[in-house]
């Protein structure tokens, strides 16, 4: 890998945490260093005391922490003012199969689809919408469900059953594995995976760490290459084949790089639903032993009570954009170009939008939050992902009635882009 690219993305991704070095406040550090569920607290600081907040940093620039609701939704809102070209660091020339961003002028393959440009993810969303209307089928819940009792099956027989891993973080990736018609015996390697690759987001990323999730990301790109080459042989009906269809359409001449960067998009952005099964789970199992744990558990597989947990732990807690004009956000003056990221988790706990923001609470009415983002790139895995949540919460519930959390303690993710749990040990 050219060692100045590399240098300059390892800096990139080291210098985000510098938003938690600036806080100031060793005590909160540690605190957040130890649990991150702490960064609730960081982030209220920043909220009550600088909402926009700028963090500088050598080579890379000028960049926006915007942690309340109101300038968040706002800079969502604003297509025209944040574009997302720009967000990530570039990668090494040939690390990728050039597909759409090459196609559309740009030729830097970014990590996802939540990164693309405006442009460029306009074409991936049409075909995605078509792939999820046509694979929510009446059957769909019930393949969830099957999936869940497999797992909880194979979870049973562990000495030490841990909820992440063996079921929460499984789930969505044997889901999407159905959908788009992979194997089951992938499952672990979808996960596996896309897990190695999203640890580039790690609190303390060394340059080895960062060497392992290019390697991830080589091996599913190799991966998703293969299987569309398999699929679009055997031109079978599935959902791969039919994304690879559209593409073809389209553009002939790049059908399958573009088809193999929309699978790997698609799979990669299925982290969150685990880590939302999980944080359900986990406020559940913990809110047990303060209330009715029948009614709490009721009420959270509700439509409102999934919203809340969203609202509450959002899995994805944070979007770049990048300002395309200077601007003005919350009192700050953003020039073209800088990095501007939106803190969803601290949005979600902001108490002039949420009443009672850092109380979970699963049967108040819900008031529409940011966990699934807002605007042109609502997540289009929302619809999915709910019902994946539903499904999955209530399965165990009534397969472990005495589920409880292990005398061993979980363990969490250590960084700013996400909230979950790398483990989460279970008795029952
Ligand atoms: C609880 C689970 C999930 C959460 C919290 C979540 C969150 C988000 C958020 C916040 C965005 C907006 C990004 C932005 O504004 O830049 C987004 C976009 C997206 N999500 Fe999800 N997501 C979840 C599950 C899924 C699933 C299961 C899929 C697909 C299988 C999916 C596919 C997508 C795609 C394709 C986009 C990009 C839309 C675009 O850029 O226009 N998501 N998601």
């Amino acid at each position: 890998m050219d060692p100045v690219n590399f240098e300059h993305k390892l800096r990139f991704y080291r210098d985000q945490w510098r938003v938690y070095r600036d806080c100031n406040d060793t005590a909160m550090l540690r605190k957040w260093r130890k649990f991150s569920n702490e960064r609730y607290d960081v982030y209220r600081e920043f909220r009550e005391n600088d909402p926009v907040h700028c963090v500088e940093s050598p080579g890379v620039g000028r960049r926006w922490y915007v942690f309340r609701f109101a300038e968040a939704e706002a800079v969502l809102r604003d297509h025209d003012g944040f574009d997302r070209i720009g967000v990530m660091p570039p990668y090494p020339p040939g690390a990728f199969r050039r597909g759409e961003q090459a196609k559309r002028g740009h030729d830097k393959r970014r990590p996802t689809i939540r990164h693309d440009d405006h442009n460029a993810s306009k074409f991936k969303r049409s075909c995605f919408n078509r792939l999820f209307s046509n694979a929510i089928t009446s059957d769909f819940e019930a393949r969830i469900e099957n999936i869940c009792h497999a797992l909880i099956d194979d979870m049973v027989t562990h000495d030490d059953p841990d909820l992440a891993t063996q079921y929460a973080m499984t789930i969505p990736f044997a889901a999407i594995a159905e959908m788009v018609g992979f194997p089951r015996s992938d499952w672990g390697f979808l996960r596996d995976t896309t897990l190695a690759f999203s640890s580039r987001l790690d609190l303390d990323i060394t340059a080895e760490s960062l060497l392992k999730t290019r390697k991830a990301a080589d091996d599913m790109a190799a991966y998703v290459n293969t299987r569309i080459s398999e699929r679009r042989m055997r031109a079978d009906g599935s959902s791969s084949a039919l994304i690879w269809a559209t593409f073809n359409n389209e553009f002939p001449d790049q059908a399958d790089a573009m088809c193999a960067q929309a699978l790997s998009d698609l799979i990669l952005t299925n982290e969150f639903t685990g880590y939302a099964i999980a944080n359900t789970l986990f406020l559940l199992l913990t809110a047990a032993t303060t209330a009715d744990h029948p009614s709490v558990a009721e009420a959270a597989v509700s439509p409102a009570g999934i919203e809340e947990c969203l609202r509450f732990d959002s899995p994805s807690q944070a979007t770049p954009r990048c300002a395309t004009r200077n601007q003005v956000i919350g009192g700050r003056h953003i020039a073209a170009g800088e990095l501007v990221v939106v803190v969803l988790g601290s949005a979600n706990r902001d108490p002039h939008r949420f009443a009672k923001p850092d109380e979970w609470r699963p049967t108040a009415d819900p008031v529409r939050n940011l966990a699934f983002g807002f605007g042109q790139h609502f997540c289009l895995g929302a619809k999915h992902a709910r019902l994946q949540i539903q499904i999955a919460v209530k399965t165990i519930l009534k397969r472990l009635p005495n589920i409880r959390l292990a005398a061993t303690p979980p363990t969490k993710i250590q960084g700013l882009n996400r909230s979950g749990f790398h483990r989460l040990p279970i008795a029952f």
